[in-house]
């Protein structure tokens, strides 16, 4: 390994610190080729940050086999006990930009990339088990809700609670957020959850629905708002800096997967739409079943390299595992491989840590920055005469059953109890948690609309009537100065 500066094409460097002058006081000559270079390469440096999810840490670590569902699905990730597979875990605020503080108020995002023999399989996820709204039409005006308002370039609570206000919905989430856990003390202190349903297909290409949960094992952990705050104002990179230390010292994070499994026909008469992401199925009716445990034990040599070149995509599904006809999740399918051309580049899948780890063959050919040989001079369409590259039948789906007239829906007509899934969380809740839940909402809606503050009121209270008093009194508190 020499330590000699070059230039990129290799070519030594000379002089890192003095640029080329007519005389030691004369203006710059444009030959001075080492600065045109350097100047040329740093402003291209920054790249387009997520569109949500901007802020994050990412670790590798394995993923490894401790319960045995081969009879649910046929995927090789879960093919043994004791079976260890490569993963790279990625956790990100929501709502900031990628310089925005950790210890914020927020979602937390969730997403794994398994690099199975079968290919990569990415469960991209969050710390909530449910999401704001049912209908991926809505995800834009989120995006725009929760950042910045497009004339005062601030974050606006009355854009935010008009907007989730305005979706009955999404009570259940904004009741998780407002709560404690609303501010993990670091992404070790989290659980994860794949939140949607996804199918499981077994060898006898049988189906039954998902759902996935990674269960923290370093125990739930959270900041109050005036501990975030303090942290904030000390250090705001303090979720990054918890993972990366906590790695470094050996101390490696572990997470138990679960899943919860609903035979497919139970999905016809399940008391509610199991596919509407802004409710959980009952453990009751579907118990966690333990599978494995994913344990982070290697950080990232280059931050840029692997944590923000990495892309996710609930696209990338492997046999065995596949969608439900959740709308979301079938927006989603769509929307990451999208954002990742545009945000990284048509080859993006080239990159080292979104590469498969298994041999790849999808006659995608050429493109820009295309550096692993491009298949060489191998033939590049199918059918052919040659052998090349022959499709799979044998891992074809089972047909899933579809029906109704196409037309755009109402989900809220399709199921409208949107308040008695937030209203059994509440009543889950402490004394003492749910009126931190009051406190963390008062000090949050503080100066929106009265309109809108009564409208929360009201959601809150078709949830349970003592979480809508809670929520009334420490509004009053906070306008009094007394919270
Ligand atoms: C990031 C779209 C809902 C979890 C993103 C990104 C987009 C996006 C465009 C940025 C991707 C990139 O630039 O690489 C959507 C749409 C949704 C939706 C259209 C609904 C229709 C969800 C839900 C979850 C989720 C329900 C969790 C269950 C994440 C995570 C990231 C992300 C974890 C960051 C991934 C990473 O670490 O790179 N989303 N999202 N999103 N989203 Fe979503």
């Amino acid at each position: 390994m020499t330590h000699k500066l070059t230039t990129a094409a290799g070519a030594p460097v000379a002089n890192n610190q003095d640029s080329l002058t007519a005389g030691p006081r004369g203006p710059m000559l444009l030959q001075d080729l080492w600065h045109l270079e350097k100047m040329a390469h740093f402003n291209r440096e920054v790249i387009p940050e997520r569109r949500m999810h901007a802020k994050g840490s990412g670790a590798f670590g394995t993923f490894t086999v401790t319960g045995d569902i081969t009879r649910y699905t046929r995927a090789k990730v879960f093919s043994d006990i004791g079976k260890q597979t490569e993963v790279f875990a990625r956790f990100s605020t929501v709502a900031g930009e990628r310089g925005a503080a950790d210890a914020e108020r927020d979602i937390r995002g969730f997403a794994v990339k398994l690099y199975t023999e079968e290919g990569n399989w990415d469960l991209v996820g969050n710390n909530t088990p449910v999401f704001f709204f049912r209908d991926p039409l809505k995800f834009p005006d989120l995006n725009k809700a929760v950042k910045r308002d497009p004339y005062t370039n601030l974050r606006s609570p009355e854009n935010n609670w008009d907007f989730w206000t305005g979706l009955p919905e999404a009570l259940h989430q904004i009741t998780i957020v407002m709560s404690d856990r609303g501010i993990p003390r670091g992404y070790r202190h989290m659980h994860g959850f794949g939140s949607h349903t996804y199918s499981f297909i077994n060898a006898s290409n049988e189906r039954h629905w998902v759902k996935f949960h990674w269960v923290c094992q370093q125990g739930i952990e959270n900041f109050t708002d005036s501990e975030a705050a303090s942290v904030v104002a000390s250090d705001r990179e303090s979720s990054q800096r918890d993972l990366l230390e906590a790695i470094d010292r050996g101390e490696f994070p572990r997470w138990k997967l679960c899943v919860q499994i609903m035979p497919e026909h139970e999905a016809e008469t399940y008391r509610f739409h199991p596919f509407d992401l802004t409710k959980v199925w009952s453990k009751k009716d579907y118990p966690l079943i333990e599978v494995g445990v994913m344990e982070l034990n290697r950080n990232p040599r280059n931050y840029h390299a692997d944590v923000e070149q990495a892309s996710f995509t609930p696209a990338n599904l492997v046999p065995g595992i596949g969608p439900s006809p959740d709308r979301m999740l079938q927006s989603r399918l769509f929307s990451y491989g999208d954002a990742a051309r545009y945000r990284l580049g048509v080859n993006h899948h080239q990159i080292p840590v979104n590469a498969p780890r298994c041999p790849y063959h999808a006659y995608h050919r050429d493109g820009a920055m295309r550096v692993d040989g491009n298949y060489g001079g191998t033939i590049a369409y199918e059918p052919n005469t040659k052998g090349e590259w022959q499709e799979q039948p044998a891992f074809a789906e089972p047909p899933l059953a579809l029906n109704g007239a196409a037309d755009r829906w109402n989900y809220r007509e399709d199921d409208a109890d949107y308040f008695t899934q937030p209203g059994d969380l509440f009543r889950l809740l402490t004394p003492d948690a749910q009126q931190r839940l009051f406190e963390n909402t008062a000090r949050n809606i503080a100066g929106v609309s009265e309109h809108i503050v009564q409208k929360h009121i009201a959601h809150c209270t078709q949830a349970d009537p003592a979480y809508g008093k809670g929520v009334a009194d420490a509004i009053a508190r906070q306008k009094a100065g007394t919270l």
